[in-house]
């Protein structure tokens, strides 16, 4: 079988210090890929370097995505210890606060500001290195309630659609360089900012969760990082402007169990 990745591929995953960026980089470093690791939190960062660095070549940058001066910090780390970035997957984010009535506007900034906006900046820093050479892998997390409404998730829901709409752009915008662009759509994987949401609402609503769906559980990191690993991948160069929903069938189906009850 031919390697998935070319010798030497390099990629920039945000919000890696733990959760799903964690996993995303493990999986990456495990297929060969240079990982340099970006989040705001330094301490878990250097704990999470250490922890990978058995797997492959990974680094580390502690920034905060929000700042104006991230990207050229986030580009010139990846030219210390990449050389190029073949592969740039916005995994940072924060969850969402609540109902459209209720949502303070200075978090509603703030979601959509990390969500989109420095997603945006990120790409926009990363894209002319990436027409130069004429390769280029865009992954965006996005998240199942940027397809479908979902209750008490406005200002998360919007920001992940904007994320969505961005990755079409990304797709028509760059696809003659090169550059492919596609989204992956969790659903709920057990991860702090999960547990932080799920921790704010009734126990019922975790239940529903993982019942409402054909695939009866909730995620696994190892399920989002096996599709941005293809996504990722020089075998994927046809595929872009995709969103691929890893949430258990849960946005493509209205799935009513045969019976709403303890037992499975
Ligand atoms: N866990 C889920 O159920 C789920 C579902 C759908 C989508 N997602 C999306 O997946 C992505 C990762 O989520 P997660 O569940 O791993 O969350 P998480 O909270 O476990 O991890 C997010 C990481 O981003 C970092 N971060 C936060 N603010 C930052 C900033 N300003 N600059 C740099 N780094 C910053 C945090 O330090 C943390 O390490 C997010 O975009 C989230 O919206 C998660």
């Amino acid at each position: 079988m031919t390697e998935r990745f070319s010798a030497g591929r390099g990629a920039v995953v945000t919000g890696a210090a733990g959760g799903l960026g964690r996993g995303i980089a493990e999986r990456l470093l495990t297929e060969g890929v240079q990982v340099l690791l970006v989040d705001v939190d330094p301490d878990r960062l250097g704990d999470t370097v250490v922890e990978l660095s058995a797997l492959g070549q990974v680094a580390a940058v502690s920034v905060d995505l929000t700042a104006p001066d991230a990207p050229a910090t986030v580009v010139s780390a990846a030219a210390q210890n990449l050389g190029s970035i073949d592969i740039l997957v916005n995994n940072a984010g924060i969850g969402g606060s609540t109902h459209v009535h209720e949502v303070e506007e200075q978090r509603w900034r703030d979601v959509i500001e990390l969500n989109l906006h420095a997603s945006f900046r990120l790409t926009r820093a990363v894209l002319p290195d990436m027409m130069r050479r004429e390769y280029g892998r865009i992954v965006n997390i996005a998240s199942m309630n940027g397809m479908t409404g979902f209750r008490r998730s406005s200002d998360y829901a919007v920001s992940k659609a904007g994320l969505i709409a961005l990755t079409r752009s990304l797709a028509a915008d760059y696809g003659r360089h090169g550059i492919t662009a596609n989204a992956v759509a969790p659903g709920v994987v057990m991860t702090p900012l999960a547990e932080r949401m799920l921790a704010s609402r009734p126990q019922w609503y975790t239940r529903a969760n993982i019942e409402l769906k054909p695939i009866a559980r909730t995620g696994e990191t190892a399920d989002v990082a096996a599709a941005v690993a293809y996504l990722a991948s020089d075998e994927a160069g046809y595929v872009t402007g995709q969103t691929l929903a890893v949430d258990g069938g849960l946005t493509a189906t209205h799935y009513v169990p045969d019976q709403f009850s303890d037992e499975r």
